[in-house]
């Protein structure tokens, strides 16, 4: 049995997302940095996960808030520079913390020297190392292609008379991993961090990262409504998920073993990837040529949260997957809504418990450990580029990206400064030093759920299976050699009858489990 094996960090262990710009400002500008990072690190610590995974650190004009690099082998003065990194990776590995960076592949930032240089001319050495096409014949864009972000997937550049590509905004042009010299200088970017100490990468819209040669029109999607993007007008055939990103992956894969094998530090990939369970699948690989370790698994945050619902999309994904790939789960990031705004803040704690007792790796959010819920962005604050494009959709993601509130001090003890975004405005309260204080709150409840998960080799690497349940409950049991717990959740605001059976470990409310019954909104894990 699976279970039975031994297990690498980045199965039995926990992942945990920092947005840099928001967890700690050591410096008074109003946004986070690494010293910040640094200096709160015993927090990150002392919750009890494995790694942490920073999102970009890199040079940034911050037309994407970092996910458009400008050098992809330093980092922003905004957080710091080289040494203050070095810091940060030391002190993560001196509390036995690993540290994930974000490699951002797809596309760089227009002022990136190599788009710089590919933009100055036609005849330019760096011309092919983006997407470069003639116009159609009509004068537009070469196909019909739209940005992730809305609007056309194409800009014109009148100087050389071409349009380059870019999936996401126009001052993030895709790369040609179709150029080997492109290629090189990229799998450089990955020796340069790992030669550096750095435990593995999250892969950026991974399989966004090859696009169909010719570069056909994209087929109309029948079911698109108004309430969609843009994006989803059409299905994305032939600008994803092709043949040679996956090879690419595999590449990926074989560089980052080449330094576990080496070092015997096992180093770790984790693809962003939206795609079908069946398709997500193939991000593994063959186990002869593996691709990345974990495709992430977005499915708690696109489904409905109802117990029918995660039943099924807990099956469907567990047995979607080919039986060397190991499983992950992912509640929140700083592109998606608080799940504590969108289900709130009782079911949120419910939540909670589902990440970190299903089967798989989990990837917490920074802030969802104090339930941070619904934080209103004064109009003349919004931040978020894609807000900007496409206002009528209200899918801003600077509500997710508001600073961590560490105590009642002035701005939270985030900053001396003015944050660059809002606080959440119950911050005086939820805020990390008062839930410290308070064993009925979401953080006390997060840290015990990360201690019950590291003292049962059930929950972390254990077996899955689902039972069946009265409407409104999620319940399965998780099984390690001879032991065995079950969990059940109570997906709804009233209290299920229930005769549950043994020793109740944790409930996610206060007080203890009543026999026969689940309390409206409680999670049990039973012995
Ligand atoms: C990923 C990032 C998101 C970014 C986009 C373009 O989805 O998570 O924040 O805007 O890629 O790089
Ligand atoms: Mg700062």
């Amino acid at each position: 049995m699976a279970d039975e094996q031994q297990h690498a960090w980045w199965q039995s262990g926990v992942i945990y997302q920092i947005y840099p710009r928001s967890f700690a400002d050591s410096d008074g500008d109003g946004v986070g940095d690494l010293a910040g990072i640094e200096a709160r690190l015993d927090h990150v610590a002392s919750l009890g996960v494995d790694a942490i995974w920073l999102s970009p650190v890199f040079p940034s004009p911050m037309a994407d808030f970092g996910y458009d690099v400008a050098d992809y082998c330093a980092i922003d003065p905004l957080f710091g520079d080289l040494p203050a990194f070095d810091r940060l990776l030391a002190a993560a590995h001196a509390r036995g913390l690993k540290l994930l960076l974000d490699y951002v592949p797809n596309h760089s930032s227009d002022q990136h020297p190599w788009f710089v240089e590919s933009r100055s001319s036609r005849t330019n050495a760096k011309r092919d190392w983006y997407i470069w096409r003639d116009p159609a014949l009509d004068g537009g864009p070469p196909n019909n292609w739209i940005s992730d972000f809305g609007g056309p997937a194409w800009e014109w550049d009148e100087p050389t008379g071409q349009f380059y590509l870019h999936a996401f905004l126009p001052q993030q042009p895709d790369l040609n991993w179709r150029n080997p010299q492109m290629k090189a200088a990229m799998l450089n970017v990955l020796r340069f961090w790992l030669d550096r100490g750095v435990d593995g990468f999250r892969i950026d819209v991974l399989w966004h990262i090859v696009k169909a040669e010719a570069l056909p029109d994209n087929p109309p999607n029948p079911a698109w409504t108004r309430a969609q993007t843009e994006r989803d007008r059409l299905i994305q055939r032939h600008s994803t998920d092709q043949p040679e990103a996956h090879a690419l992956s595999a590449e990926f894969r074989a560089l980052a073993e080449q330094y576990t094998g080496a070092t015997g530090r096992e180093r770790v990939l984790i693809g962003e990837i939206f795609l079908p369970n069946e398709r997500l699948a193939r991000w593994y690989g063959p186990p002869e040529r593996p691709q990345v370790h974990l495709p992430f698994n977005f499915q708690l945050i696109e489904n409905e949260w109802d117990a029918a619902t995660l039943a099924r999309v807990v099956a469907d994904y567990l047995a979607s997957l080919p039986p060397h790939g190991w499983p992950n789960w992912v509640l929140g990031s700083h592109d998606a809504p608080r799940i504590a705004a969108r289900i709130g803040g009782a079911q949120a704690r419910v939540a909670m418990m589902l990440l970190l007792t299903l089967r798989g790796t989990p990837t917490l959010y920074q802030g969802d450990e104090l339930a941070i819920g619904h934080v209103p962005i004064p109009p003349d604050r919004i931040r978020d580029p894609q807000h900007h494009r496409q206002p009528h959709l209200d899918i801003g993601r600077d509500r997710s990206r508001t600073p961590m509130p560490w105590n009642s001090s002035p701005h939270a003890g985030f900053s001396t400064a003015e944050p660059w975004l809002p606080l959440n405005r119950d911050w005086p309260t939820r805020n990390v030093a008062t839930q410290a204080q308070d064993p009925a709150s979401m953080l006390a409840l997060t840290h015990a759920l990360l201690a019950l998960r590291r003292a049962e080799p059930a929950l972390s690497v254990g077996a899955i299976q689902l039972l069946d349940a009265p409407a409104g409950l999620l319940a399965y049991q998780r099984t390690h050699g001879t032991r065995q717990l079950t969990i059940l959740l109570n997906l709804t605001a009233q209290g299920i009858d229930t005769e549950w059976r043994g020793t109740p470990l944790l409930s996610t409310l206060v007080g203890p489990p009543q026999p026969g019954t689940l309390r409206a909104n409680e999670g049990i894990v039973l012995a």
